[in-house]
């Protein structure tokens, strides 16, 4: 729990501008008090390097932000029922403002109608659900998963330009979730628009964690070996240094005998292409805790907002690994 008395003259003129815009302790939130706004955050866990990041991000920026004055931080262990549980939870306690990472995309309607109906307004963090229910949140920050998507499908089909038929493993992240989703779409709507021949050998889930992708790798490799496999797309770093483990193991050279695209950009995803065993990262940004609270203040306020934020994000490929490692932050 992170408490904070505000000071501030800006800060305190902002807040009971909130205040004076309708919000008070008996109203189920949207207003602020004179101790700055309470925030409820159901984060998705603690999977990856990538997701501990972004709860850091996000707490820290919390913690220096005086507009804030609370932020109930709840770790949903990758299960939708704990958010939910967790949303509910934040409804009773009448927080100001509600920020969701929802694990899935789907199931959203009945407990979003309800923060809805307590007059808290939610913005998502991270990622998105589905359209049907967009008008239950009022704007989500986070990265253009489709997009990361189309940057590991332009690669690969300049990588592999001169082959006949590129055979492809995907690993896959948490099943309906926005990321395993878009970047699925984002890979195979290049490579079918530029007329590039593939086959999709295999696809499997991983959840986003080391484990997953290491068991899910070893799987694939006792399938179908690896002589005939061009490359695998993980859609994280952690499945993707999962996998490699799995492919040393099996006595193969990882960015050699298969090459390996992953998405996120951590320090030890970047030291994996450092050392050869990856060829291409997408980066995915987690550090937007600044930005994200700039979201909740204003929202908190009913001013105008975006209904998406995009955060930046690049790709690298060989060449570019070790000069970009120290810039890494997580
Ligand atoms: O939603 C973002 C994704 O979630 C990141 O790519 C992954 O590492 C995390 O689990």
């Amino acid at each position: 729990m992170l408490k904070k008395t505000l000071a501030g003259i800006a800060a305190g003129a902002l807040l009971l501008g909130m205040a004076a815009c309708g919000g008070s302790d008996d109203d189920g939130g949207g207003g602020g008090s004179d101790d700055g706004l309470i925030v409820g955050f159901a984060q998705v866990g603690a999977e990856s390097a990538w997701r501990v990041a972004n709860s850091e991000s996000v707490k820290a920026s919390a913690e220096a932000d005086e507009r804030i004055g609370e932020l109930k931080f709840v770790d949903a262990q990758q299960e939708q029922e704990k958010q939910i549980e967790a949303i509910r939870n934040f409804i009773t306690q009448k927080v100001d403002v509600i920020v969701l990472a929802p694990v899935v995309e789907t199931g959203w309607t009945d407990v979003l109608t309800e923060a809805e109906n307590a007059g808290i307004p939610v913005i998502l963090a991270d990622r998105g659900i589905e359209e049907a229910d967009e008008d239950l949140y009022v704007t989500r920050i986070g990265s253009d998963f489709i997009e990361e998507g189309r940057k590991a499908g332009t690669w690969t089909t300049e990588e592999f330009a001169d082959n006949d038929t590129t055979r492809i493993l995907q690993l896959e992240g948490t099943v309906g979730s926005a990321p395993a989703n878009d970047r699925k779409t984002g890979f195979f709507e290049v490579l079918d628009s530029e007329g590039f021949s593939y086959e999709l050998v295999d696809s499997q889930s991983g959840d986003f964690t080391a484990e997953g992708g290491k068991a899910v790798m070893e799987t694939f490799i006792s399938t179908h070996g690896l002589e005939d496999i061009d490359l695998l797309y993980a859609h994280n770093d952690e499945m993707g240094l999962g996998a490699i483990q799995a492919i040393e193991e099996a006595g193969y050279t990882p960015g050699v005998d298969i090459e390996i695209i992953i998405v996120d950009g951590s320090k030890a995803g970047f030291e994996a292409g450092a050392e050869g065993k990856v060829n291409y990262i997408v980066e995915c940004n987690p550090v937007f805790g600044d930005q994200l609270m700039d979201l909740v203040v204003q929202v908190a306020n009913g001013d105008e907002v975006e209904k998406f934020t995009a955060v930046e994000e690049s790709a690298y490929g060989e060449g570019e690994f070790e000069a970009e490692l120290p810039n890494r932050k997580f």
